[in-house]
């Protein structure tokens, strides 16, 4: 099987990023396309050469025509229909993040397991081409023994709205929706230790600041600014088995000067970082050193290089029989530190997994 028929579930917003890559690999196929609602699908099957159309997943699902499924939906359905999708024998690739729940994130994993097909999740930072560079530095041990992080993508007005800002089809706020990128990139190059305890805070003080002006922002394909239930900001401390600790802090609101992403990791032999530019810390001969590595870009997330590499990452292992770089597992393990990060700020103390 090296022609990989893929159908694309949901068509809003990020799902431009997946067709775009699909149809730049030689090895894919788009055939269908579904979403909820019919006009967008109808338009996107018409720009990419989709011959088939769907409103519902299932239907798509049941084509004996589609190999593997990108799930673009909203977070609530990201868990059904992978396990729909699995049962139905197609492999998948699922948008970030994994679902809104360990129990959801456990019945995905029992759902891989049963059906033998392949799952991968859209962690997409550990597919820029700059993170992929720097792995390379971390697995030669270049840094030591990474043993501590802090993270940070702080957004002064970047609240999407709609479902994102609804807590019952997001499963919360900027933690899950842009927290889960920069904890994820951080644990994965720390060697995905197992989580210990969490101490975290939420806040809800500005809302959405929708009367905000002058200033644009990503938003939801059916924006829509009257709800919101999810949290402004969070900050947390995860710390490790092995006795390494991530501190992040995310928000869509907050009385910031300047929208900010900062990823930087520290070993004991050397560190790095990632945002807000690649730069690589060590000392030699009682000599710090800044080291700028030279690259096509060392300042900030290459979007399109990275959805093409995820992608193209997607087909291969599809069509070598491989297991992806950001399996189901580490879903599992995410959903358990996003979760005690809201269980520990709703308590107002730390939790121990
Ligand atoms: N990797 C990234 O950097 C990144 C960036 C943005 C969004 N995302 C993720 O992508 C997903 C979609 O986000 P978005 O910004 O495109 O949202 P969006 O609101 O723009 O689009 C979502 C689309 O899904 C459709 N949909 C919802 N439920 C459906 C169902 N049951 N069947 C068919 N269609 C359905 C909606 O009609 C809508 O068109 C989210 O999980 C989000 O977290 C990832």
């Amino acid at each position: 099987m090296s022609q990989i028929r893929i159908g694309v579930i949901g068509t809003g917003s990020i799902s431009e990023t997946h067709l775009n890559a699909y149809s730049q690999n030689p090895n894919a196929t788009i055939s269908a396309i579904c979403d909820l609602n019919e006009d967008r699908a109808r338009q996107v099957a018409t720009k990419y050469g989709a011959s088939k159309t769907y409103t519902d997943y299932n239907a798509l699902l049941a084509d004996p025509d589609i190999d593997a499924v990108s799930i673009c939906t909203w977070n609530n359905t990201h868990a059904s229909i992978s396990i729909a999708a699995l049962k139905a024998g197609k492999h998948v690739l699922v948008e970030k993040p994994l679902c809104r729940t360990v129990a959801e994130a456990l019945e995905v994993q029992e759902a891989v397991r049963e059906s033998g097909k392949l799952l991968q999740i859209g962690y997409v930072r550990r597919f820029d081409p700059n993170v992929v560079m720097l792995r390379e530095f971390a697995d030669q041990g270049e840094f030591g023994d990474l043993y501590y992080a802090k993270a940070s993508t702080i957004r002064r007005l970047g609240n999407p709205g709609g479902w994102f800002a609804d807590v019952e089809r997001s499963g919360g706020g900027p933690l899950i929706d842009i927290g889960v990128h920069v904890i994820d990139l951080c644990w994965y190059l720390m060697g995905r230790p197992k989580v210990k305890t969490v101490s975290a805070n939420t806040y809800k003080k500005l809302g959405n600041r929708s009367h905000i002006e002058h200033l644009s922002f990503y938003k939801a394909a059916d924006y829509d600014a009257s709800k919101n239930t999810v949290e402004d900001m969070a900050n947390a401390l995860i710390r490790f088995e092995n006795g390494a600790s991530i501190l992040v802090d995310v928000s869509y609101s907050l009385h910031a000067k300047q929208d900010e992403g900062s990823v930087k990791l520290y070993g004991d032999k050397g560190g790095f970082e990632i945002d807000p530019e690649i730069a690589i810390v060590t000392e030699k001969y009682n000599t710090i050193l800044n080291i700028q590595p030279q690259t096509n870009s060392e300042a900030g997330f290459q979007g399109e290089p990275a959805f093409q590499n995820e992608i193209n990452h997607f087909i291969d292992c599809i069509v070598k029989g491989e297991q992806p770089l950001s399996p189901v597992e580490d879903g599992v393990e995410m959903m358990k530190i996003l979760c005690a990060i809201y269980e520990s700020a709703a308590k107002g103390e730390e939790v121990h997994l």
